[in-house]
């Protein structure tokens, strides 16, 4: 539980220790993001145990949010970090994760990113193309250091999300196929002093809630792996990526907590089956929105009720520039109230401030009777709300509020 009301004021926590959302807001200006840090704890738990039994790490992908206290405390739990960036890689060193936890991926790593993760030695690259691995070879020996790597594959799967987040595609820019193999081995074969394939990995999309397409996907890439060992390779990881979705439709998180435990009942049918019981092959996972999205809410007041003929306006004080998933992917957020609904409910578009049509955050919401100086929250912001934020419109950025344990920590401005 993150958000619930009691006794009509909306709270943030678990029953047992929780804060007002409306105190907090009295001390500060909105909008602002708030996260409940015991609901992020509590899903890197349980992503922990449904993998327990295997030799698991979980990289928690950065990218979804990269607030800095967030990172400490995943560095905290032992958590590894999947970055994209040389500026992820250095969010991450600065939270804390020590370099031999952190995995770099992405399709278009600068020469200056790759001398950066090296110099640093990373745990692995995530290799996009022959001509990175080439890139990464130069630099490797320019720089006399040997650097781990894993093959990106595509496994060319249907994950059946919005086709902005699907990434598993032959037609998408993302990983390798088979027939990149040959050119890939004669690199790896001669430069065996700067580079070290360690294992596969793969990430077919996000928001994905298809276990069965998962597993194709997992299987046609161990197809590879398994030619690969034939071909005289030790693997030693494994890395399948993240994606599981969480159900933006409603705040019951029970479907997808129940999702995340037959994910690991498939993830260790298949990996004992392709790999045998007592394995030491290491299982690593991404997973971002799974961990954070249910812990974020965006906390903004409406400024004016505007009653067109078509349509009744609530229009607040954040928008696009701060959550960019109903305008890019027309995803759909709950809006939630801080007092408790007790008047009967109207139907709103919320909007907000930027000057481009599509800055609506919730088309049609069901909400109470509102008026200027009326505070609402847009649920299930912690993924890819704040990392995507912009300044258009030269608005400034929301600040970042942390609550643990019913307190609240990191008040004022994001760094
Ligand atoms: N690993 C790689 C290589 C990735 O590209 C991603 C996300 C992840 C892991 C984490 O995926 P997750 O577990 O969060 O689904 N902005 C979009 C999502 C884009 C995801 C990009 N890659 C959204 O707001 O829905």
């Amino acid at each position: 539980m993150s958000y619930f009301y009691v006794g009509g004021d909306l709270k943030v926590g678990s029953i047992s220790q929780y804060a007002s959302v409306s105190e907090i807001a009295r001390n500060q200006t909105t909008p602002f993001y708030l996260y409940d840090v015991d609901d992020i704890e509590m899903r890197y738990r349980a992503y922990e145990k449904t993998l327990s039994g295997l030799n698991s790490r979980i990289h928690y992908a950065l990218k979804a949010n990269s607030n800095h206290k967030i990172l400490s405390h995943l560095a905290s739990w032992g958590a590894g970090v999947d970055t994209v960036s040389g500026g992820e890689i250095k969010k991450a060193l600065a939270a804390g994760f020590p370099p031999a936890k952190i995995i770099f991926s992405g399709v278009a790593k600068t020469k200056k990113e790759i001398r950066f993760a090296i110099e640093n030695q990373i745990k692995q690259i995530n290799v996009e193309s022959p001509a990175e691995l080439e890139r990464i070879i130069e630099i490797a020996r320019s720089l006399k250091l040997k650097v781990d790597v894993a093959f990106r594959l595509n496994p060319d799967v249907n994950p059946k999300t919005h086709p902005y987040i699907t990434t598993g595609f032959r037609e998408n820019k993302f990983g390798m196929d088979e027939s990149f193999l040959p050119e890939l081995i004669k690199l790896l074969t001669a430069s065996k002093d700067a580079v070290q394939l360690r294992g596969l990995t793969m990430h077919i999309g996000s928001l994905l809630f298809d276990l069965d397409v998962f597993q194709e996907a997992l299987e046609k890439t161990l197809v590879v792996h398994h030619q690969l060992v034939k071909e005289g390779f030790t693997l030693d990881r494994f890395d399948i990526g993240g994606g599981l979705g969480i159900r933006y439709e409603t705040a019951d998180a029970t479907d997808e907590l129940a999702m995340l435990e037959k994910f690991g009942v498939m993830v260790k049918a298949v990996t004992t089956k392709h790999f045998g019981s007592d394995s030491k092959i290491e299982v690593m996972t991404e997973p971002g929105r799974m961990i954070v999205a249910r812990s974020g809410l965006l906390v903004s007041e409406v400024q004016y009720i505007k009653r067109a003929p078509a349509k009744t306006f609530a229009i607040v004080d954040t928008g696009m520039h701060h959550l960019l998933r109903p305008a890019l992917y027309q995803a759909r957020h709950r809006v939630v109230t801080l007092r408790e609904p007790t008047s009967a409910l109207q139907t709103y578009d919320v909007v907000g401030p930027i000057c481009e049509s599509s800055d609506v955050l919730a088309k049609d919401a069901e909400l109470p009777e509102m008026k200027a100086g009326d505070l609402i929250g847009i649920a299930d912001s912690g993924a890819y709300g704040f990392s995507m934020a912009s300044a258009y419109n030269s608005h400034e950025f929301p600040a970042e509020i942390l609550v643990e344990k019913g307190q609240t920590s990191h008040p004022g401005r994001a760094q």
